[in-house]
């Protein structure tokens, strides 16, 4: 097996892919209030291009492949690039985030056709501030995704809660309970500053070590450290005691994110974003479409990771970051 490794000893094996700029929510961290999205069908990549490119990735040593938008279920017969997708041999892991909006009647097909869990955002227990966050959510139809998810087997099936502070932090605990209640895990977010959306909830920051606190008062000696698998990233994980959930947190802010960074973007345009807080990124759909080879690209991919860049500079530099819209590049 071939291993992709970039200038700071980091294993690349996980790739996230964006398969739709587009998203039926606009959460307030995610996307600023006026923004739209106008990307025409032939910019973004077809899901033979996609699959093209996932293969060579999988060459490179890459065996987790995440789906993402946007919000990946608007994209047209999704199940055709995940049947895509999970024929290629290597790739073990076919994860997808979604806000569940479109989940229940596609849950049990996206499970025959390889996606083994799902991550689902979920801010608020409470509709009318669920539906504010989300700016047009309806936590009814989410709640309704997240149990056709579990009826259908996928599993595990984990709750992404970017926790803001005076916004939702006072859920942290019922939160937990949710995911307790239904064997789902739950992972807190801290909020980071992409875009004009992201910038704009800075002053919401509420810090992971805040969060822990939280989760471990409620939780008094319930908490055992999960050593992460290699494919895992940068996120801390606790199995709770007694329960078949799982709780944990990830921090932008923290050392450890970008030191144990494991994974690359490719946006649905075909950028590959090489770090989420700076703008190093190329165009992998001009060089497939300008008709060079899979041993070309696969270079072009090898000098890419060989320019990622060490770290991101939230704390510092804000400017240089993105100035792409998470909703772009798929958190
Ligand atoms: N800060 C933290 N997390 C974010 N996400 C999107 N934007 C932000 C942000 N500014 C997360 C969402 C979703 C995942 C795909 O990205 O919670 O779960």
């Amino acid at each position: 097996m071939n291993t992709l490794t970039d200038p700071f000893n980091r294993k690349i094996n996980y790739l996230r892919v964006s398969v739709t700029d587009h998203c039926n929510y606009h959460c307030q961290y995610c996307r600023d209030e006026d923004h739209q999205t106008y990307t025409s069908r032939d910019e973004i990549l077809t899901y033979e291009e996609i699959a093209k490119i996932v293969k060579i990735f999988s060459e490179l040593g890459i065996t987790k492949v995440r789906l993402t938008g946007g919000e990946p279920l608007l994209r047209k017969d999704i199940i055709k690039l995940t049947t895509l997708l999970n024929e290629i041999e290597s790739i073990e892991d076919i994860p997808l985030s979604t806000n569940a909006h479109l989940l229940a009647p596609m849950a049990a097909k996206l499970k025959l056709s390889g996606v083994n869990r799902v991550n689902i955002s979920l801010d608020s227990l409470d509709s009318d501030r669920f539906n504010q966050i989300t700016r047009g959510g309806d936590l009814k139809r989410v709640i309704n995704g997240i149990d056709a998810a579990i009826e259908a087997g996928i599993c595990p099936i984990k709750i992404n809660m970017v926790v803001m502070r005076g916004v939702n932090d006072d859920e942290i605990e019922s939160m937990i309970d949710f995911a307790v209640d239904r064997n789902l895990d739950i992972r807190f977010i801290e909020t980071m500053p992409i875009g004009i959306a992201g910038i704009n909830v800075v002053d919401k920051h509420f810090s992971e070590a805040d969060i822990i606190q939280r989760i471990q008062s409620h939780l008094p000696n319930r908490l055992s450290v999960v050593k992460s698998k290699q494919t895992d990233g940068p996120a801390k994980n606790f199995l709770i005691n007694h329960t078949n959930s799982c709780v944990g947190t990830i921090s932008a802010f923290s050392n450890n994110f970008c030191d144990s960074c494991n994974r690359v973007r490719l946006t649905a345009k075909g950028r590959l974003i090489l770090c989420l807080g700076q703008k190093d990124s190329f165009s992998l759909r001009d060089a497939i479409r300008s008709g060079i080879n899979d041993d070309e690209i696969k270079l072009l991919i090898i000098e890419g990771i060989n320019k990622k860049p060490r770290r991101h500079d939230f704390d510092t530099a804000l400017d240089n970051i993105s100035s792409s819209q998470m909703v772009e590049i798929g958190g």
